[in-house]
């Protein structure tokens, strides 16, 4: 059978844990794919973030939306700027009420992107720190980290090394990988603890 895939593990961590109602954030919109997810968990009383810095992926993600053209889904908010910002682009009234932010960390997947745009590591580790700030409590952060291509290696590592020396007394984290190929995605989820 097989065990599940990196993106579906992901998936499922989400599902468990998002809600009818909720609010949660894309915080790498891409082409809409999490973001779909989300607002569908989220559902019409839901409202959800995506957030990118190019407008081709946030017009990528309105186009998955519209095909979807599915009528339970949530608010879905498109916001152009860096996930760095997250603190200032999310309103005030909803820090602390995040069930989930998503990363998946890399450049945009599409045949008409420049692939040199991608996550730089510095921009990565002040969003997930605002991330954290922003979850509830049982709320959870994913992010799937390439480790595969140029500069992925070296975000890939910070964000571990970040991920590990985060206190063990406010967040859980787990990481989700395959161990015989080195390059190949792999995912990192942390979990801001009930009490
Ligand atoms: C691997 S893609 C995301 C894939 C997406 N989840 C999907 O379903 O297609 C990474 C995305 O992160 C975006 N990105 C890069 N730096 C960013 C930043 N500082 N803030 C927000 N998005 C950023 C890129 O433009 C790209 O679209």
């Amino acid at each position: 059978m097989g065990f599940l895939s990196v993106l579906s593990f992901a998936h499922k961590l989400i599902m468990d844990r998002v809600h009818p109602g909720d609010i949660a954030i894309d915080a790498t919109a891409g082409t809409g794919a999490d973001t779909l997810l989300l607002a569908q968990r989220a559902g019409r009383s839901g409202q959800v973030y995506a957030l990118d810095i190019q407008d081709e992926a946030l017009r990528l993600t309105q186009e998955r939306l519209d095909r979807a053209s599915l009528t339970n889904l949530a608010q879905v908010s498109l916001l152009l700027g860096s996930h760095a910002d997250m603190k200032t682009l999310i309103p005030e009234h909803e820090h602390g009420q995040v069930s989930a932010v998503m990363f998946n960390l890399g450049y945009l997947p599409a045949d008409i992107a420049d692939k040199r745009v991608i996550t730089e590591t510095d921009s990565t580790l002040i969003a997930l720190e605002t991330a954290i700030g922003l979850l509830r409590p049982g709320g959870v952060v994913t992010i799937v980290l390439y480790p595969g291509h140029a500069g992925g290696e070296r975000e890939a590592a910070a964000v571990e090394s970040w991920t590990a020396s985060l206190p063990s007394s406010s967040v859980q984290t787990v990481m989700y990988r395959g161990l015989q190929r080195s390059e190949a995605p792999y995912l990192i989820a942390i979990e801001r603890k009930k009490t």
